[in-house]
């Protein structure tokens, strides 16, 4: 999930940077009918399915505009992972009470839509779409109901056993494509909505997903992301019954794919298998994002993850054991309920025994139907900041160590970034650090480059691209 060696300093999503905020809902002149404006928010897996729905407008001949203003169809896709990310929707929904745009249609997709349902037209009565993502293969018959004037339409199955693959994706980044390998999750750990908002579990067949890759492959992309709340209990649908390890090397022998990345995996189906593989073929990105939530097997057994923290440890010493350098990041929940100082300290420990590359932190916020919802011995929201201050200060502390490490050493680097400022680049290298980089050629979009750093921050790397 996390794309960056980010310590999180605020709380709002798990997965993936908030995209500013869409333009003002005044509208300034009356937009034409098939015009779209899509925000999104939380993980890279609703990055990817709003990729899927413009798409699907795109295809119904829409057009993608920038601002709220300029669009006829204003949806959300929204997140639920914790109450801060859960209220962005209704304070974005609020403007509209405020600025009332009877000639606009409002809807609001993924986690929210999917779990608060038909209240979300109770709230926001000039919302048209409600729809959660385990019902977007219902959207393109949903939307032609809009178009014929429907003005409440509804989509919250969560029976449906079909992935959400669409004809068009208009992906974000022209060098780097998601592709989504599981949806849902049928995990139950304590603390989570997904299995809730996202529905049980569901594999995409190897087939298909080596068919897109080879078409993204044609496309120009050079590296895949596979996406899945627990990607690595990829189980393939189809009579090849290809294990995630072996999709892994499938999807990395593509012609043209330099770099494969795979995100999240599960502590509990992570095995040899995967490090033998990343060892065998260079095109796996050396990355693993491995979220442990505790140090702690207490608590880690309130939560339902299913290991230990002596399990877990056993999975980092596996991945250590690997014969190339394999960069670690992880999620950390603080402040779930009965967490005590020892607790704390456990995870503290741990991080010092794991020594990640990067760390995201996070305040526990009860969800709704969750179990642990109503646990005793809620911590307060003060204590959650301090608790959480401790472990990012730690943190933060090991990551200046392992970078201060890195001056010197080179990367290649996927240029995808460029500054304002001339000859200032940015990009990742395979271990998914982020290099900033000054270079004398004009034009490095969507090259790999060697970058020698030069100087290191907690988060980032600063480098000189060696020609
Ligand atoms: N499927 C992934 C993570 C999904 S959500 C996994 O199992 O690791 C991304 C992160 O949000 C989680 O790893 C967890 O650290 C955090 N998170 C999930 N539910 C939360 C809650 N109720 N409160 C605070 N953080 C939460
Ligand atoms: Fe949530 Fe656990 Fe599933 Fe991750 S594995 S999405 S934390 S229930
Ligand atoms: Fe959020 Fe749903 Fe992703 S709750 S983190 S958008 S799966």
């Amino acid at each position: 999930m996390p794309q960056s060696f980010d310590v999180r300093l605020d709380d709002l999503t798990g997965s993936c940077p908030e995209p500013e905020s869409g333009g003002s809902v005044i509208a300034a002149a009356a937009p034409g009918a098939r015009t779209f404006y899509i925000e999104t928010f939380g993980c890279q897996m609703n990055d990817h399915d709003s990729e899927k729905v413009a798409g699907v407008l795109l295809g119904r001949g829409y057009r993608q505009m920038e601002s709220v203003d300029a669009a006829k169809l204003v949806l959300y896709n929204t997140c639920s992972i914790r109450e801060k990310a859960a209220q962005k929707v209704f304070s974005r929904l609020g403007t509209f009470r405020k600025h009332p745009d009877h000639n606009k249609i409002i809807g609001v997709l993924g986690c929210v839509a999917q779990q608060e349902g038909e209240e979300i037209f109770e709230r926001a009565p000039w919302v048209s779409l409600v729809c959660g993502s385990a019902s977007y293969s219902k959207l393109p018959e949903l939307i032609a109901q809009i178009e014929g004037g429907n003005r409440r339409v509804m989509g919250l199955d969560k029976d449906t056993d079909e992935t959400f693959e669409t004809e068009i994706t208009r992906r974000d980044n022209p060098f780097r494509a998601y592709l989504t390998i599981i949806e849902g999750c049928d995990k139950s750990c304590s603390y989570c909505v997904v299995p809730f908002t996202r529905g049980p579990e569901r594999n995409r067949a190897s087939d298909s997903i080596l068919q897109e890759v080879r078409k993204l492959a044609d496309a120009g992309y050079s590296e895949i992301q596979l996406l899945g709340q627990t990607v690595n209990s990829y189980q393939d649908s189809s009579p090849k019954r290809m294990s995630f390890a072996e999709l892994l090397v499938a999807v990395a022998g593509v012609k043209g794919i330099r770099r494969v990345r795979f995100t999240t995996s599960h502590p509990r189906d992570f095995g040899q298998d995967i490090v033998d593989a990343l060892d065998a073929v260079p095109e796996l990105c050396d990355h693993v994002h491995l979220p442990v939530q505790s140090g702690s097997t207490r608590i880690l057994r309130e939560m339902r993850r299913t290991y230990t923290r002596e399990e877990y440890l056993e999975k980092i010493a596996m991945i250590r054991g690997a014969r190339r350098a394999i960069s670690l990041t992880s999620d950390i929940i603080v402040g779930f309920p009965g967490e005590t100082e020892e607790d704390l300290a456990d995870t503290i420990s741990l991080l010092d025994a794991a020594q990640y590359d990067g760390v995201y932190a996070f305040q526990y916020s009860p969800r709704p139907n969750t179990d642990a919802q109503h646990m005793a011995d809620a911590i307060s929201e003060e204590e959650k900041g301090r608790r959480l201050a401790l472990v990012q200060d730690h943190q933060r502390e090991i990551q200046i160590r392992r970078n201060d490490a890195l001056i010197g050493e080179s990367f290649e680097v996927l240029a995808d970034g460029a500054s304002r400022k001339a000859g200032q680049w940015s990009g990742r290298s395979s271990s998914n650090r982020i290099l900033n980089f000054s270079s004398p050629q004009p034009d490095l979009l969507g090259q790999y480059v060697q970058v020698r750093v030069t100087r290191a921050a907690p988060n980032s790397l600063v480098g000189e691209h060696v020609v």
